[in-house]
Parts: structure tokens; C-alpha cells; sequence
């Protein structure tokens, strides 16, 4: 006699238990999709003790008939699909049948259902997967079950429950998931006696969200609509500026079903791009929808993993519709109205850049009247005194012809220092001053640089500097309020977008140089690079091994900042070694760009003159996105007049 026998519906009931039911949260998930997929209306769910003494869920859907009641219960039994051609076509959430089975094998259950409008319906209890009674009862349509003791007789996944509040914690997000996948239903969710979650059903998504991030949250989405050839995009995502440290604010869902999948939130983020701050994650929900057959949703357990068949044209659609989106806004925050997240800006703004003024008096330098600045006499009345420590300037500016010595001193110095930097790579080309002498006006220098820039950029206000504080931040007004603009942020991304521009052909703007520049790694770190020479020279960096562990670099881009060619392409090398999945050039160009943005920025705590604030601010608001630096840090916040108004109780 052999030894291999078929298992009895019991333990295999019990198995696929192991699957399906995880945890409490996997059980208020099956059932409230099976409600979902008899088209109700309404469906409230009751907790208690994280679900481990009791999960509650009703609802006002289709019920089921008395002969199905008991059915519904075996294993592999289901109402959704027939045929193996069904599962391709799949509409609904559930189609294997093996939910019902599965939590009755690991609880004690009872479900009262009804599908006529009689009063009448069938009530059913087992335990641990035995039936224990069936019988007639008085029920209005729909379904009730509620769930006792979950896994009161498989003790080792018991012990794997951690406390109340986590169990709780998964529950909710899933009740948040399915709300947001179907604002058409109304959703309810107590714990203990306490309503955590309530929905109107009315189909309002926005409504949905507010009641799940709050009101203030609601308010700052913006709405997605698009549509490709095989997808239809709907839903909302929010505003940079209201960020959380983790995902869990995304939510993907796929014709009516909440998913997980890395490569859809990728780019949603991608969409974001530079808007967001390292390690800082959106609010974002996307109803994605599309023909059943183009996305196969039987590769997971728990079915929270899906497939699509044309996943490339998908994540086309998903970040093109974000970044049209997102570069459509005026993303200034307003620094009036808090949005939870102002503290982690404010927080990470003063760890990078916290530099204690050494001298009161020569860093601050606010104009005391709101009158823009114009005459260059006046700017040498805003600086702050002879500037000694300040790092080398350019050789150019070294040499630029001087006429008065102390004009110079005082205007030209920093001025041409600060407009080397705002105009990356001109130190070949003549200084400012020079510039300024045969182009007639500084400004129209600047702005006719600009002018191709200003075709794309969105709307960004037009702002007048009054003055700078500590050396960092610039203040500035319009008829609409105060701005503050952080002058490093804001340098950083004119010189990023140039930078990255520069990067689209930087080959043929590599010079030799008279003396190669030496970089050092350890023997698996030469390997790597050994094999990434080919992709370093398409950013104009033109390395080669030198013997041991060490590379010369033989050539750069002519527009590397100045004395930082080294640091360059030293942090541009360990990037590369860090990024374990790959490098591509689009990557390697974006990061370059970066790393050269960074380097030759002006930093904070450096005084500039109102003429020179009037430039960047010009020069920011020709960038394609004037509102975040390319960290994702925010550029500029707003005090509206109103605002202030009221601070001051100048209106009620
Ligand atoms: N709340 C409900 N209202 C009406 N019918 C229900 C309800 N819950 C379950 N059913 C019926 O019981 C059947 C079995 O449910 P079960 O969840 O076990 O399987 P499924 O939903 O078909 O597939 P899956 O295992 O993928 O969830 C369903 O196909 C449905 O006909
Ligand atoms: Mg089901």
C-alpha cells in the first residue's frame, strides 16, 4: 500500500487557512470584498480586541439563498466564475472560493444571510470548520457574519499576533483601501464600541480621502484624469508639500481592487520627481481602470499582486499624467496654514544649513522701505563691508579690469563672485562686469538668457525683493503677500536645470587636461568602474586605469565648476558603486547634474545685494520648476496679505 493519500476537506480547508488567513485584517478583507461583490450598498464592520475576539462585517447586498448558504462554505465554491475561460474576464474580487472555508476552518463563525425582501433568511454556525447548525431564521436582505475567536484552534499562528493596536493598525488600512477603491459604498468601522472610519457612499473620492487624511488634507489634491489606448486613470494626488515618511499614503487600485506593486509606485514618483523631499512619500490615489483580460490577478494569495500584460504603456500613462499634472501648479506652500508637514521641512531645512551669523550687522540686510531696488549706488549701501574669507573666485573675475577700485570692491566683487555662480560655467566667458558694460544693463543681460526657459515654465509670480535675512533667506512681496525664498534651494535649481541641460551633450564640451586628475578605489570598487568607463564618458568624463586600484582622469566638461572637478567625479564614482540595481545614463546624467548643481551653489549665509536677489529671483522664475529644489526641498513659502491682516486683527 502506498503512503500518499489524499487529505480530507478539513486540514486542507486548514492549509489554505495558512494563505489566505494571515492575520485579523486578512479576514475583514475577505468579507468585506465579498460584500462588495454583492453589490452593497452599505456594509459596517464591528471589531473587537483587534479582531482576535470578534470581526463583525453586514451588509445590505444581494444575500445568498438558503440551499447556497451551506455551499458557500465548501471549499472551491464560488458564484463569481465557471469556466477557466471566466478567469480572464474577472470582475469581481473573489473568485476562487476559498475565503468562507478558509476563516471558518481557524474560527467559531456565524452567518445570517437572506436574499429575498420576506424577512426570511438561513443562519449557519461552524466551528473550526464543522457545521454545528443550520437553520431558518428572520433576516432583512443581505448578509451578516460575524467571526469569534479567531484562531482559537491553531495556536501557533495565535502567537504570531503582535498587540491590539498593530492588528488594529492593518485592519484600518484596509478598511481605508476598500473605502478608497469604492466611495460609492457606504463604510463603516468600530473598534471596542469606537467609530474610526465612516463613508457617505455618495461616489465622492474626495470626500472619501478627507475622512481617511483629514479635511486639510483633502484640500490640498489635485485631481487626475487621463486616459491611454488600454487604461483610464481617475483619482486625486497631493500637492508636494503635504508629504508622510512612508508610502502607506499611495494607494493603487486596480478596477475596483486595491494592489500592491513597486514598479506602479515608482512611477507615481517618478512623476514627482524633484518635487518631493528625500525619503518623503505623497498622499496619492489612482483608480486605475481596464479591460479584465489585460491584467491577470490570480499570482497571489491574498490576491494583493496583479499582472498586467501592457505594463510599460501603464507606467507611461501613470507618470506623464503626474508630471503634466504637478507641472500645471503654483506649488508655493503657504507658510500661514499649517499642513502637518511644515515641521519635518523647517526640521530638515536647519540641519543642512545652519550656520550661526557671525556678526549680526553683516548678515542681515532687510531695506527698511517696500520701494524695489534700482540703483546700483544703493546696492554698495546693502553690503556688508569687505568680504575676505570668501572661497577663490573664479580666475576671470580675478582679472576683470578694474576702474575704481573701491566700487569694485564694494559691488563688483560679490556681485560678479554670486553672478560666476548664477551663470554656471561662464568663468571662460567675460565676468558680469564686463558683460554688463557692453550689454548696457545687468537685468537685460540675465533675462534675455532666460528667454528661451520662459517658454515652458509654469505661472510663477512675479516677486520684488525687499531685503535678505541671516544671509539665507530672501524676503520678497507681490499685491499677493510675503515670500521667503531660500537662496540656496533657489540657486540650487537654476543651476540644476542648467546643469542638466549642459548633461544632454556634455561630450563634446570635454577639454583634456594639462594634468590628469588622480582618483583612488579599493580593488572591488576599480572593478566596477573598470566596467562603467564606457558610461562615464557619455557624461563627458573621460577616466582610465592607471595600475592598481587608481583611474586618471584624463578630461571633463569645460563647464564642471570650478576647483569641485575632482569631488565631482570622485561622488559621481561611489554613486555609481552605491546604486546596487544599475546605473543608466539618464540616471547617471541626472545625478551629475545634481552633483554639479550642488557644488557650485551659493550656500546660506552669504549676503547678497538686492540687485542680485532681483536676478535669481528672475533667473528661478524662468526654471521649468521654480518651486523645489532638486533635493525636493521647497524654494519658497507664502504669508498671504490676508493672512497677515489677520495676524495683525486687521480684519476679524
Ligand atoms: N456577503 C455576501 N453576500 C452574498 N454572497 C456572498 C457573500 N459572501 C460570500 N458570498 C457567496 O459565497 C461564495 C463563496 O465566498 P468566498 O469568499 O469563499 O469565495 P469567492 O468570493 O467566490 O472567492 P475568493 O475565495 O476569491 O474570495 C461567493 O462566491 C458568493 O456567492
Ligand atoms: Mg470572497
Amino acid at each position: 500500500m502506498g503512503t500518499i493519500r489524499l487529505l480530507d476537506e478539513h486540514i486542507a480547508n486548514q492549509i489554505a487557512a495558512g494563505e489566505v488567513v494571515e492575520r485579523p485584517s486578512s479576514v475583514v478583507k475577505e468579507l468585506v470584498e465579498n460584500s462588495i461583490d454583492a453589490g452593497s450598498a452599505r456594509i459596517d464592520v464591528t471589531i473587537e480586541e483587534g479582531g482576535l475576539q470578534l470581526i463583525r462585517v453586514s451588509d445590505n447586498g444581494s444575500g445568498m439563498e438558503a440551499d447556497d448558504c451551506e455551499i458557500a462554505f465548501q471549499r472551491h465554491a464560488t458564484s463569481k466564475i465557471a469556466t477557466s475561460k471566466d478567469l480572464f474576464s474577472i470582475r469581481t474580487l473573489g473568485f476562487r472560493g476559498e475565503a468562507l472555508p478558509s476563516i471558518a476552518s481557524v474560527s467559531k463563525l456565524e452567518c445570517v444571510t437572506s436574499s429575498e425582501n420576506n424577512g426570511l433568511g438561513r443562519s449557519i454556525v461552524i466551528e473550526g470548520g464543522t457545521v454545528r447548525k443550520v437553520e431558518e431564521t428572520a433576516a432583512p436582505r443581505g448578509t451578516d457574519i460575524m467571526v469569534k475567536e479567531l484562531f482559537y484552534n491553531t495556536p501557533a499562528r495565535l502567537k504570531y499576533m503582535k498587540t491590539i493596536q498593530t492588528e488594529l493598525g492593518h485592519i484600518s488600512d484596509y478598511m481605508y483601501r476598500l473605502a478608497l477603491a469604492h466611495p460609492g459604498i457606504a463604510f463603516s468601522l468600530k473598534h471596542n464600541g469606537n467609530l474610526l472610519l465612516q463613508t457617505l457612499g455618495n461616489g465622492d473620492l474626495l470626500q472619501v480621502i478627507a475622512a481617511i487624511y483629514g479635511t486639510a488634507a483633502g484640500k490640498q489634491m489635485l485631481q487626475v484624469q487621463a486616459e491611454s489606448l488600454d487604461y483610464r486613470l481617475a483619482g486625486y494626488i497631493a500637492k508636494p508639500e503635504l508629504t508622510r515618511a512612508n508610502r502607506g499614503g499611495i494607494s493603487m487600485l486596480v478596477n475596483g481592487r486595491y494592489v500592491r506593486n513597486f514598479a506602479l509606485n515608482q512611477a507615481l514618483l517618478q512623476g514627482y520627481h524633484t518635487l518631493l523631499p528625500i525619503n518623503r512619500f505623497p498622499v496619492a490615489v489612482l483608480q486605475i481602470e481596464m479591460d479584465p483580460a489585460l491584467v491577470d490577478v490570480n499570482v497571489h494569495p491574498a490576491k494583493l499582486e496583479v499582472r498586467f500584460s501592457k505594463e510599460s504603456e501603464l507606467l507611461q500613462l501613470v507618470e506623464s499624467e503626474i508630471k503634466r499634472l504637478l507641472g500645471r501648479q503654483v506649488l508655493i506652500p503657504n507658510a500661514g496654514k499649517g499642513s502637518g508637514d511644515k515641521g519635518a521641512y523647517v526640521q530638515e531645512q536647519m540641519e543642512m544649513e545652519r550656520p550661526a551669523p557671525a556678526d549680526a550687522s553683516a548678515s542681515v540686510s532687510i531695506k527698511e522701505t517696500a520701494v524695489p531696488y534700482k540703483s546700483e549706488t544703493e546696492s554698495r549701501k546693502t553690503m556688508p563691508g569687505p568680504v575676505q574669507t570668501e572661497p577663490v573666485q573664479p580666475a576671470s573675475a580675478q582679472t576683470a579690469p578694474a576702474q575704481s577700485p573701491r566700487a569694485d570692491s564694494a559691488w563688483q566683487s560679490p556681485g560678479a563672485r554670486f553672478a560666476e555662480s548664477i551663470l554656471p560655467g561662464s568663468a571662460n566667458k567675460p565676468t558680469l562686469r564686463q558683460q554688463k558694460a557692453a550689454a548696457g544693463n545687468f537685468m537685460d543681460l540675465l533675462s534675455r538668457q532666460d528667454q528661451t526657459d520662459r517658454a515652458q515654465m509654469p505661472a510663477f509670480p512675479q516677486l520684488l525683493p525687499i531685503g535678505q535675512m541671516h544671509g539665507t533667506y530672501l524676503i520678497a512681496q507681490n499685491e499677493d503677500g510675503l515670500f521667503l525664498i531660500d537662496q540656496h534651494a533657489a540657486h540650487e535649481r537654476i543651476n540644476y536645470e542648467y546643469f542638466f541641460e549642459r548633461f544632454g551633450n556634455p561630450t563634446e564640451a570635454s577639454q583634456e587636461l594639462l594634468v590628469p586628475i588622480t582618483l583612488e578605489f579599493t580593488p572591488s570598487e576599480a572593478a566596477v568602474i573598470q566596467e562603467k568607463l564606457a558610461l562615464i564618458e557619455q557624461v563627458g568624463v573621460y577616466m582610465e586605469a592607471f595600475g592598481g586600484n587608481t583611474f586618471l582622469m584624463r578630461a571633463h566638461p569645460h563647464w564642471f565648476p570650478k576647483g569641485e572637478e575632482k569631488a565631482i567625479a570622485e561622488e559621481m564614482c561611489e554613486w555609481i558603486l552605491s546604486e546596487k540595481k544599475g546605473v543608466d545614463i539618464a540616471r547617471l546624467r541626472e545625478k551629475s547634474a545634481i552633483l554639479c548643481s550642488c557644488r557650485a551653489s551659493i550656500k546660506a549665509n552669504q549676503s547678497i545685494s538686492l540687485l542680485e536677489m532681483e536676478a535669481l529671483i528672475d533667473r528661478l522664475a524662468g526654471c521649468r520648476n521654480p518651486y523645489t529644489c532638486p533635493h525636493g526641498r521647497p524654494i519658497v513659502v507664502s504669508f498671504s496679505t490676508y493672512e497677515l491682516e489677520k495676524m495683525f486683527k486687521r480684519v476679524m
